[in-house]
Protein backbone atom coordinates (compact mmCIF):
# COMPACT_ATOMS: atom_id res chain seq x y z
CA UNK A 1 0.00 0.00 0.00
CA UNK A 2 1.53 2.87 -1.38
CA UNK A 3 -0.02 5.53 1.04
CA UNK A 4 1.45 4.00 3.96
CA UNK A 5 4.39 5.84 2.87
CA UNK A 6 5.70 9.74 3.89
CA UNK A 7 8.42 9.54 1.60
CA UNK A 8 8.35 8.24 -2.17
CA UNK A 9 11.06 8.90 -4.38
CA UNK A 10 11.02 6.65 -7.98
CA UNK A 11 13.21 6.80 -11.16
CA UNK A 12 15.13 9.42 -9.44
CA UNK A 13 18.06 10.41 -11.80
CA UNK A 14 20.92 13.33 -10.59
CA UNK A 15 23.69 13.98 -12.73
CA UNK A 16 27.53 15.87 -11.78
CA UNK A 17 29.47 17.15 -14.79
CA UNK A 18 31.59 13.54 -15.41
CA UNK A 19 29.33 11.57 -12.63
CA UNK A 20 25.97 10.11 -12.99
CA UNK A 21 25.27 10.28 -9.18
CA UNK A 22 21.92 8.87 -9.33
CA UNK A 23 20.41 6.65 -11.82
CA UNK A 24 17.25 6.05 -11.49
CA UNK A 25 16.84 5.42 -7.85
CA UNK A 26 13.95 4.56 -5.96
CA UNK A 27 13.57 4.56 -1.81
CA UNK A 28 10.36 4.13 -0.19
CA UNK A 29 10.10 5.85 3.92
CA UNK A 30 7.36 4.58 5.95
CA UNK A 31 6.48 6.77 9.78
CA UNK A 32 7.75 5.49 12.75
CA UNK A 33 10.11 3.64 10.77
CA UNK A 34 14.06 3.67 10.86
CA UNK A 35 15.87 3.18 7.94
CA UNK A 36 19.58 2.72 7.01
CA UNK A 37 20.43 3.54 3.99
CA UNK A 38 23.72 1.97 2.76
CA UNK A 39 26.02 2.07 0.31
CA UNK A 40 30.07 2.46 -0.61
CA UNK A 41 31.54 5.72 -0.49
CA UNK A 42 30.18 7.48 -3.23
CA UNK A 43 27.12 4.93 -3.72
CA UNK A 44 25.14 8.49 -3.90
CA UNK A 45 23.51 8.39 -0.70
CA UNK A 46 24.05 12.06 0.82
CA UNK A 47 22.90 13.07 -3.32
CA UNK A 48 19.68 11.04 -2.64
CA UNK A 49 18.62 12.19 0.83
CA UNK A 50 20.12 16.14 -0.75
CA UNK A 51 17.48 15.76 -2.81
CA UNK A 52 14.60 14.86 -0.74
CA UNK A 53 16.01 17.53 1.59
CA UNK A 54 15.67 20.41 -1.09
CA UNK A 55 19.61 20.83 -1.21
CA UNK A 56 19.66 19.22 -4.34
CA UNK A 57 17.62 19.29 -7.48
CA UNK A 58 16.78 16.31 -9.68
CA UNK A 59 17.11 15.61 -13.05
CA UNK A 60 14.44 13.55 -13.20
CA UNK A 61 12.13 11.26 -11.34
CA UNK A 62 9.03 11.55 -9.14
CA UNK A 63 9.31 12.84 -5.64
CA UNK A 64 5.93 12.21 -3.10
CA UNK A 65 6.09 13.49 0.47
CA UNK A 66 3.09 13.00 2.87
CA UNK A 67 1.07 11.82 0.19
CA UNK A 68 1.64 14.63 -1.59
CA UNK A 69 3.30 15.00 -5.37
CA UNK A 70 6.37 17.75 -5.38
CA UNK A 71 5.89 18.45 -9.48
CA UNK A 72 8.65 21.54 -9.06
CA UNK A 73 11.63 21.82 -6.90
CA UNK A 74 12.36 22.02 -3.23
CA UNK A 75 14.39 24.26 -1.50
CA UNK A 76 15.92 23.61 1.93
CA UNK A 77 13.19 25.80 3.28
CA UNK A 78 10.21 24.24 1.50
CA UNK A 79 11.16 20.60 2.34
CA UNK A 80 11.90 21.54 6.35
CA UNK A 81 8.67 23.62 5.63
CA UNK A 82 6.59 20.01 4.64
CA UNK A 83 8.82 18.66 7.68
CA UNK A 84 11.76 17.22 6.34
CA UNK A 85 14.85 17.67 8.04
CA UNK A 86 18.50 16.91 7.19
CA UNK A 87 21.44 16.78 9.43
CA UNK A 88 24.44 16.57 7.36
CA UNK A 89 27.62 14.39 6.87
CA UNK A 90 29.68 17.40 7.59
CA UNK A 91 28.44 19.44 10.71
CA UNK A 92 27.17 22.66 9.81
CA UNK A 93 26.94 25.13 12.62
CA UNK A 94 27.16 28.49 13.17
CA UNK A 95 30.14 27.99 15.31
CA UNK A 96 30.27 31.47 16.73
CA UNK A 97 27.03 31.91 17.33
CA UNK A 98 24.63 30.65 20.64
CA UNK A 99 23.23 27.03 20.46
CA UNK A 100 19.16 28.92 20.45
CA UNK A 101 20.20 30.94 17.36
CA UNK A 102 21.24 28.23 15.67
CA UNK A 103 18.08 25.79 16.78
CA UNK A 104 16.38 29.00 14.84
CA UNK A 105 18.43 30.07 12.02
CA UNK A 106 16.76 30.72 9.49
CA UNK A 107 13.21 30.97 11.14
CA UNK A 108 14.08 33.59 14.01
CA UNK A 109 11.12 34.70 16.49
CA UNK A 110 10.60 38.36 16.15
CA UNK A 111 7.67 40.82 16.06
CA UNK A 112 7.54 44.36 15.17
CA UNK A 113 11.36 44.07 13.41
CA UNK A 114 13.37 42.85 17.00
CA UNK A 115 14.41 39.12 17.91
CA UNK A 116 12.69 37.91 20.78
CA UNK A 117 15.73 36.04 22.00
CA UNK A 118 13.79 35.16 25.61
CA UNK A 119 11.16 32.93 23.70
CA UNK A 120 13.48 31.07 21.18
CA UNK A 121 16.30 30.72 24.31
CA UNK A 122 13.39 29.03 26.51
CA UNK A 123 11.84 27.06 23.48
CA UNK A 124 14.76 25.59 22.71
CA UNK A 125 15.78 24.72 26.27
CA UNK A 126 12.23 22.75 26.04
CA UNK A 127 13.31 20.93 22.91
CA UNK A 128 17.11 19.94 25.10
CA UNK A 129 15.12 19.26 27.64
CA UNK A 130 12.56 16.91 25.90
CA UNK A 131 15.79 15.35 24.32
CA UNK A 132 16.88 15.18 27.82
CA UNK A 133 20.12 17.11 26.70
CA UNK A 134 22.20 19.11 29.21
CA UNK A 135 23.18 21.78 26.87
CA UNK A 136 22.93 25.45 27.91
CA UNK A 137 20.71 27.35 24.71
CA UNK A 138 23.17 30.12 25.38
CA UNK A 139 26.44 28.71 24.92
CA UNK A 140 28.29 29.49 22.25
CA UNK A 141 28.35 26.27 19.40
CA UNK A 142 31.99 26.44 18.82
CA UNK A 143 33.13 26.01 22.58
CA UNK A 144 30.75 22.60 22.43
CA UNK A 145 32.20 19.52 21.29
CA UNK A 146 31.45 17.61 18.09
CA UNK A 147 28.72 15.10 19.77
CA UNK A 148 26.66 17.97 21.67
CA UNK A 149 26.56 19.96 18.16
CA UNK A 150 25.43 17.08 17.11
CA UNK A 151 22.21 17.15 19.51
CA UNK A 152 21.92 20.65 18.84
CA UNK A 153 21.57 19.59 15.07
CA UNK A 154 18.53 17.19 16.27
CA UNK A 155 17.23 19.67 18.59
CA UNK A 156 17.16 22.08 15.78
CA UNK A 157 15.25 19.29 13.43
CA UNK A 158 12.76 18.88 15.98
CA UNK A 159 12.32 22.32 16.56
CA UNK A 160 10.90 22.28 13.38
CA UNK A 161 8.94 19.56 13.49
CA UNK A 162 10.53 17.73 11.43
CA UNK A 163 8.84 14.00 10.14
CA UNK A 164 11.37 12.96 8.25
CA UNK A 165 14.67 13.32 10.09
CA UNK A 166 18.33 12.50 7.59
CA UNK A 167 21.49 11.43 9.62
CA UNK A 168 24.05 10.96 7.46
CA UNK A 169 26.82 9.42 9.21
CA UNK A 170 25.90 10.73 12.55
CA UNK A 171 28.31 9.06 14.84
CA UNK A 172 31.29 9.05 12.90
CA UNK A 173 32.71 11.34 15.18
CA UNK A 174 30.91 10.33 18.39
CA UNK A 175 31.92 9.16 22.01
CA UNK A 176 30.31 5.93 22.98
CA UNK A 177 28.42 7.57 25.77
CA UNK A 178 27.16 10.16 22.73
CA UNK A 179 26.11 7.35 20.58
CA UNK A 180 24.02 5.92 23.00
CA UNK A 181 21.96 9.08 24.00
CA UNK A 182 21.95 9.69 20.15
CA UNK A 183 20.04 5.77 19.94
CA UNK A 184 17.89 6.64 22.97
CA UNK A 185 16.79 10.11 21.14
CA UNK A 186 16.02 8.20 17.64
CA UNK A 187 13.86 5.86 19.46
CA UNK A 188 11.94 8.35 21.06
CA UNK A 189 11.62 10.33 17.57
CA UNK A 190 10.57 7.61 16.34
CA UNK A 191 8.17 6.40 18.64
CA UNK A 192 6.41 9.72 17.64
CA UNK A 193 6.20 8.71 14.44
CA UNK A 194 8.99 10.26 12.90
CA UNK A 195 10.57 8.27 9.75
CA UNK A 196 14.16 8.03 10.29
CA UNK A 197 16.92 8.01 6.99
CA UNK A 198 19.97 6.51 9.19
CA UNK A 199 22.83 6.56 6.62
CA UNK A 200 26.19 5.21 8.13
CA UNK A 201 29.55 2.78 7.81
CA UNK A 202 29.81 1.55 11.05
CA UNK A 203 27.13 -1.86 10.21
CA UNK A 204 27.68 -3.17 13.28
CA UNK A 205 25.62 -0.39 15.35
CA UNK A 206 22.36 -1.04 12.72
CA UNK A 207 21.43 -3.91 14.89
CA UNK A 208 20.62 -1.42 18.11
CA UNK A 209 17.76 0.81 15.91
CA UNK A 210 17.34 0.21 12.12
CA UNK A 211 13.98 -1.82 11.30
CA UNK A 212 15.04 -1.63 7.57
CA UNK A 213 17.49 -1.49 5.01
CA UNK A 214 17.98 -0.08 1.50
CA UNK A 215 20.98 -0.33 -0.31
CA UNK A 216 22.56 1.52 -3.24
CA UNK A 217 25.76 0.87 -5.41
CA UNK A 218 27.42 2.83 -7.85
CA UNK A 219 24.61 5.71 -8.56
CA UNK A 220 21.76 2.84 -8.46
CA UNK A 221 18.99 0.98 -6.08
CA UNK A 222 20.17 -2.53 -5.50
CA UNK A 223 18.18 -4.07 -3.17
CA UNK A 224 15.62 -3.43 0.28
CA UNK A 225 14.19 -5.26 3.14
CA UNK A 226 13.72 -6.34 6.73
CA UNK A 227 16.78 -5.67 9.03
CA UNK A 228 16.53 -8.34 10.80
CA UNK A 229 15.86 -11.12 7.38
CA UNK A 230 19.01 -9.88 5.79
CA UNK A 231 22.23 -11.25 6.98
CA UNK A 232 25.37 -9.07 7.35
CA UNK A 233 27.18 -10.68 4.21
CA UNK A 234 24.03 -10.52 2.42
CA UNK A 235 23.76 -6.52 3.06
CA UNK A 236 27.95 -6.47 2.49
CA UNK A 237 27.83 -7.95 -0.78
CA UNK A 238 24.69 -6.07 -2.22
CA UNK A 239 26.80 -2.81 -0.87
CA UNK A 240 30.26 -3.87 -2.86
CA UNK A 241 29.23 -6.07 -5.51
CA UNK A 242 31.24 -9.53 -4.22
CA UNK A 243 31.65 -11.00 -1.49
CA UNK A 244 34.58 -10.18 1.32
CA UNK A 245 36.08 -12.96 2.76
CA UNK A 246 38.35 -11.37 5.42
CA UNK A 247 37.71 -8.08 7.00
CA UNK A 248 40.87 -7.62 8.88
CA UNK A 249 43.32 -8.94 6.23
CA UNK A 250 46.53 -9.56 8.29
CA UNK A 251 50.23 -10.01 7.03
CA UNK A 252 53.08 -11.45 8.98
CA UNK A 253 56.51 -9.78 8.91
CA UNK A 254 59.42 -9.72 10.80
CA UNK A 255 59.46 -7.23 13.36
CA UNK A 256 63.06 -4.88 12.42
CA UNK A 257 64.53 -2.16 14.45
CA UNK A 258 63.50 0.34 16.36
CA UNK A 259 63.11 3.55 13.93
CA UNK A 260 60.98 5.70 16.36
CA UNK A 261 59.91 6.77 20.06
CA UNK A 262 58.63 9.17 22.21
CA UNK A 263 59.53 9.96 25.41
CA UNK A 264 57.66 11.48 28.19
CA UNK A 265 56.12 13.98 25.86
CA UNK A 266 53.65 16.67 27.08
CA UNK A 267 51.98 18.98 25.38
CA UNK A 268 49.15 20.76 26.96
CA UNK A 269 46.32 19.18 29.24
CA UNK A 270 45.71 16.29 26.87
CA UNK A 271 48.97 14.65 26.25
CA UNK A 272 50.56 13.92 29.70
CA UNK A 273 54.51 12.37 30.25
CA UNK A 274 53.32 9.88 26.57
CA UNK A 275 55.95 7.56 25.67
CA UNK A 276 55.68 4.67 22.86
CA UNK A 277 58.01 2.80 20.73
CA UNK A 278 57.65 2.19 16.99
CA UNK A 279 59.47 -0.76 15.02
CA UNK A 280 60.19 -1.37 11.33
CA UNK A 281 57.99 -3.78 10.24
CA UNK A 282 55.21 -2.73 12.67
CA UNK A 283 51.84 -2.01 13.05
CA UNK A 284 51.37 0.03 16.49
CA UNK A 285 47.57 0.72 17.18
CA UNK A 286 47.01 3.57 19.78
CA UNK A 287 43.32 2.69 21.22
CA UNK A 288 41.19 5.01 23.49
CA UNK A 289 38.13 6.77 23.68
CA UNK A 290 37.04 9.69 21.83
CA UNK A 291 38.62 12.52 23.49
CA UNK A 292 41.61 10.06 25.13
CA UNK A 293 44.54 12.74 23.63
CA UNK A 294 45.61 10.06 20.94
CA UNK A 295 45.36 13.16 18.22
CA UNK A 296 46.67 15.44 20.25
CA UNK A 297 50.20 13.75 20.68
CA UNK A 298 49.47 12.81 17.35
CA UNK A 299 49.58 16.08 16.35
CA UNK A 300 52.34 17.52 19.06
CA UNK A 301 54.39 14.76 17.38
CA UNK A 302 54.13 16.29 13.86
CA UNK A 303 54.58 19.55 15.06
CA UNK A 304 51.16 21.06 14.51
CA UNK A 305 50.80 21.44 18.45
CA UNK A 306 53.49 22.97 20.66
CA UNK A 307 55.26 20.53 22.85
CA UNK A 308 55.89 21.55 26.43
CA UNK A 309 58.76 18.46 27.16
CA UNK A 310 59.43 15.38 25.75
CA UNK A 311 61.88 14.05 22.92
CA UNK A 312 61.42 12.51 19.63
CA UNK A 313 63.77 9.92 18.54
CA UNK A 314 64.36 8.98 14.79
CA UNK A 315 66.61 6.63 14.35
CA UNK A 316 68.72 6.50 17.68
CA UNK A 317 68.47 10.34 17.47
CA UNK A 318 66.55 12.88 19.24
CA UNK A 319 65.51 14.96 16.60
CA UNK A 320 64.21 18.72 17.04
CA UNK A 321 60.48 18.95 15.63
CA UNK A 322 58.75 22.58 15.69
CA UNK A 323 56.51 22.37 12.51
CA UNK A 324 55.09 19.32 10.23
CA UNK A 325 58.32 20.41 7.70
CA UNK A 326 60.56 18.86 10.20
CA UNK A 327 58.54 16.32 10.92
CA UNK A 328 58.45 15.25 7.31
CA UNK A 329 61.90 16.03 6.72
CA UNK A 330 62.85 13.46 9.39
CA UNK A 331 60.52 11.17 7.52
CA UNK A 332 57.42 11.61 9.41
CA UNK A 333 54.22 11.85 7.88
CA UNK A 334 50.15 12.42 9.57
CA UNK A 335 47.23 11.37 8.01
CA UNK A 336 45.14 13.65 10.30
CA UNK A 337 41.78 12.65 11.81
CA UNK A 338 39.58 16.05 10.56
CA UNK A 339 40.46 15.99 6.96
CA UNK A 340 37.97 18.75 5.84
CA UNK A 341 39.85 21.27 7.77
CA UNK A 342 43.45 19.59 8.48
CA UNK A 343 44.01 17.25 5.69
CA UNK A 344 42.89 18.21 2.36
CA UNK A 345 42.85 21.76 0.63
CA UNK A 346 38.89 21.09 -0.83
CA UNK A 347 39.48 24.04 -3.21
CA UNK A 348 42.57 22.85 -5.01
CA UNK A 349 41.71 19.49 -7.54
CA UNK A 350 42.86 15.76 -6.44
CA UNK A 351 45.57 16.32 -8.47
CA UNK A 352 47.09 19.48 -6.59
CA UNK A 353 46.13 17.74 -3.30
CA UNK A 354 48.20 14.60 -4.25
CA UNK A 355 51.17 16.78 -5.74
CA UNK A 356 51.31 19.31 -2.92
CA UNK A 357 52.50 16.45 -0.17
CA UNK A 358 55.36 15.87 -3.13
CA UNK A 359 56.10 18.97 -4.09
CA UNK A 360 59.71 18.18 -3.06
CA UNK A 361 60.25 15.48 -5.18
CA UNK A 362 58.28 17.04 -7.88
CA UNK A 363 60.11 20.10 -8.76
CA UNK A 364 63.33 20.86 -9.65
CA UNK A 365 66.10 23.29 -8.20
CA UNK A 366 64.14 26.61 -9.83
CA UNK A 367 61.01 25.25 -8.35
CA UNK A 368 59.34 24.14 -11.96
CA UNK A 369 57.05 21.05 -11.39
CA UNK A 370 58.06 17.71 -13.16
CA UNK A 371 54.46 17.36 -15.00
CA UNK A 372 55.02 14.04 -15.99
CA UNK A 373 56.30 12.64 -12.65
CA UNK A 374 53.61 14.41 -10.99
CA UNK A 375 51.05 12.56 -14.05
CA UNK A 376 52.92 9.20 -12.20
CA UNK A 377 52.60 10.21 -8.81
CA UNK A 378 49.27 11.27 -8.87
CA UNK A 379 47.33 8.40 -10.97
CA UNK A 380 49.56 5.60 -9.06
CA UNK A 381 48.12 7.26 -6.13
CA UNK A 382 44.38 7.28 -7.25
CA UNK A 383 44.81 3.60 -8.59
CA UNK A 384 46.59 2.19 -5.83
CA UNK A 385 43.51 3.36 -3.44
CA UNK A 386 40.76 2.79 -5.72
CA UNK A 387 39.52 6.49 -5.65
CA UNK A 388 36.52 6.97 -7.26
CA UNK A 389 36.71 10.15 -9.65
CA UNK A 390 35.91 11.25 -13.19
CA UNK A 391 39.41 13.06 -13.12
CA UNK A 392 42.08 13.78 -11.23
CA UNK A 393 41.05 17.47 -11.96
CA UNK A 394 37.43 17.84 -9.88
CA UNK A 395 37.98 19.67 -6.99
CA UNK A 396 38.46 17.44 -4.00
CA UNK A 397 35.58 19.24 -2.19
CA UNK A 398 33.15 17.14 -4.60
CA UNK A 399 34.36 13.75 -3.79
CA UNK A 400 32.03 11.82 -1.79
CA UNK A 401 33.10 11.59 2.08
CA UNK A 402 35.18 8.59 1.51
CA UNK A 403 36.98 9.14 -1.31
CA UNK A 404 38.20 12.38 0.15
CA UNK A 405 39.79 10.46 3.19
CA UNK A 406 41.44 8.28 0.65
CA UNK A 407 43.06 11.28 -1.11
CA UNK A 408 44.45 12.51 2.32
CA UNK A 409 45.98 8.75 3.08
CA UNK A 410 46.92 8.22 -0.65
CA UNK A 411 49.23 11.98 -1.06
CA UNK A 412 51.58 10.91 1.59
CA UNK A 413 51.91 7.42 -0.29
CA UNK A 414 54.41 8.11 -2.41
CA UNK A 415 56.54 9.20 -0.38
CA UNK A 416 59.73 7.80 1.54
CA UNK A 417 58.91 7.66 4.79
CA UNK A 418 60.23 6.24 7.95
CA UNK A 419 57.04 6.85 10.02
CA UNK A 420 52.93 6.79 8.58
CA UNK A 421 50.81 7.86 11.19
CA UNK A 422 47.28 7.42 10.42
CA UNK A 423 44.63 9.09 12.56
CA UNK A 424 41.38 7.31 12.56
CA UNK A 425 42.21 6.57 8.37
CA UNK A 426 38.81 4.41 7.95
CA UNK A 427 36.56 7.26 9.53
CA UNK A 428 33.56 7.39 6.91
CA UNK A 429 34.93 4.74 5.39
CA UNK A 430 32.88 1.73 3.41
CA UNK A 431 33.81 -1.79 4.10
CA UNK A 432 35.45 -2.44 0.82
CA UNK A 433 37.78 0.52 1.22
CA UNK A 434 38.71 -0.17 4.65
CA UNK A 435 40.00 -3.30 3.93
CA UNK A 436 41.74 -1.43 0.95
CA UNK A 437 43.25 0.90 4.01
CA UNK A 438 44.41 -2.31 5.98
CA UNK A 439 45.86 -3.49 3.06
CA UNK A 440 47.82 -0.01 2.32
CA UNK A 441 48.96 -0.29 6.33
CA UNK A 442 49.81 -3.80 5.47
CA UNK A 443 52.22 -2.87 2.41
CA UNK A 444 54.40 -0.27 4.10
CA UNK A 445 54.35 -2.47 7.24
CA UNK A 446 56.08 -4.99 4.62
CA UNK A 447 57.92 -2.42 3.47
CA UNK A 448 59.95 -1.37 6.50
CA UNK A 449 57.87 1.31 8.07
CA UNK A 450 56.55 1.79 11.03
CA UNK A 451 53.23 2.49 10.92
CA UNK A 452 50.92 3.61 13.98
CA UNK A 453 47.46 3.49 13.58
CA UNK A 454 44.97 6.16 15.53
CA UNK A 455 41.38 4.04 15.86
CA UNK A 456 38.37 3.92 18.07
CA UNK A 457 37.36 0.83 17.15
CA UNK A 458 37.95 -1.95 18.68
CA UNK A 459 37.65 -4.67 16.24
CA UNK A 460 39.57 -2.81 14.14
CA UNK A 461 42.70 -1.87 16.13
CA UNK A 462 42.30 -5.75 17.29
CA UNK A 463 42.27 -6.97 14.00
CA UNK A 464 45.14 -4.71 12.21
CA UNK A 465 47.66 -3.93 14.94
CA UNK A 466 50.54 -6.00 16.06
CA UNK A 467 50.86 -4.09 19.38
CA UNK A 468 48.56 -1.69 20.78
CA UNK A 469 48.79 1.06 23.03
CA UNK A 470 46.18 2.37 25.55
CA UNK A 471 45.88 6.23 26.19
CA UNK A 472 43.09 7.14 28.72
CA UNK A 473 42.37 10.96 29.49
CA UNK A 474 46.04 12.30 27.98
CA UNK A 475 48.15 9.27 29.27
CA UNK A 476 49.14 6.52 28.23
CA UNK A 477 47.35 3.51 30.38
CA UNK A 478 48.75 0.07 28.74
CA UNK A 479 51.11 -1.27 26.20
CA UNK A 480 49.64 -4.76 24.92
CA UNK A 481 50.27 -6.93 22.30
CA UNK A 482 47.67 -7.89 20.16
CA UNK A 483 47.71 -11.75 20.16
CA UNK A 484 47.71 -11.68 23.45
CA UNK A 485 45.28 -8.84 24.58
CA UNK A 486 41.35 -8.51 23.79
CA UNK A 487 38.08 -6.11 24.22
CA UNK A 488 37.96 -6.02 27.89
CA UNK A 489 41.35 -5.34 28.50
CA UNK A 490 41.64 -2.40 26.26
CA UNK A 491 38.15 -1.11 27.06
CA UNK A 492 39.15 -1.38 31.21
CA UNK A 493 42.45 0.38 30.29
CA UNK A 494 40.99 3.04 27.95
CA UNK A 495 38.69 4.18 30.38
CA UNK A 496 41.11 3.94 33.75
CA UNK A 497 40.66 7.63 34.53
CA UNK A 498 42.83 9.15 37.77
CA UNK A 499 40.34 10.27 40.52
CA UNK A 500 40.41 13.68 40.12
CA UNK A 501 40.55 15.74 42.59
CA UNK A 502 39.73 19.41 41.45
N1 LIG B 1 28.54 18.69 -5.55
C1 LIG B 1 29.06 17.72 -6.31
N2 LIG B 1 29.74 17.97 -7.44
C2 LIG B 1 30.24 16.98 -8.21
N3 LIG B 1 30.13 15.67 -7.92
C3 LIG B 1 29.47 15.34 -6.80
C4 LIG B 1 28.91 16.33 -5.92
N4 LIG B 1 28.31 15.71 -4.88
C5 LIG B 1 28.51 14.39 -5.08
N5 LIG B 1 29.19 14.16 -6.22
C6 LIG B 1 29.55 12.84 -6.78
O1 LIG B 1 28.40 12.04 -6.77
C7 LIG B 1 28.70 10.70 -6.39
C8 LIG B 1 27.85 10.30 -5.19
O2 LIG B 1 28.32 11.02 -4.06
P1 LIG B 1 27.63 10.95 -2.65
O3 LIG B 1 28.25 12.01 -1.82
O4 LIG B 1 26.15 10.99 -2.79
O5 LIG B 1 28.09 9.51 -2.12
P2 LIG B 1 27.82 8.80 -0.71
O6 LIG B 1 27.09 7.54 -0.99
O7 LIG B 1 27.19 9.75 0.22
O8 LIG B 1 29.30 8.43 -0.26
P3 LIG B 1 30.03 8.47 1.20
O9 LIG B 1 29.67 7.22 1.90
O10 LIG B 1 31.48 8.48 0.85
O11 LIG B 1 29.58 9.71 1.89
C9 LIG B 1 30.19 10.67 -6.13
O12 LIG B 1 30.84 10.17 -7.27
C10 LIG B 1 30.54 12.12 -5.90
O13 LIG B 1 31.87 12.38 -6.26
MG1 LIG C 1 27.81 10.69 1.93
Amino acid sequence: MSNEYIVEMKNITKTFPGVKALDNVSFHLKSGQVMALLGENGAGKSTLMKILSGVYTRDEGYLKIFGEEIKGNLTPKSAQELGVSIIHQELNMCAHLTVAENIFLGKEIHSKGLLKDKEMVKRSRAVLERLKIDINPKAIVGSLGVGQQQMVEIAKALESNAKVLIMDEPTSALTTKEIEDLFRIIREVKSRGCGIVYISHRLEELQHIVDYVTIMRDGKYIAEGEFKQLPMPKIISHMVGREITEQFPRVKTQRGKKIFSVKNLNAGRMVRNVSLEAYEGEILGIAGLMGAGRTETTRAIFGVDHKDSGEIIVQDEVVDISCPMDAIKHGIVLAPEDRKKDGLCTKLSVRENIALANLDELCNKSGVVNRKREKEIVEKAISNLKIKLPTSEVNAASLSGGNQQKVVVAKWLARNSKVVIFDEPTRGIDVAAKVEIYNIMNTLKQSGIAVIFVSSEMPEVLGVSDRIVVMCDGKVTGSLITEETNQEEILQLATKFENKID
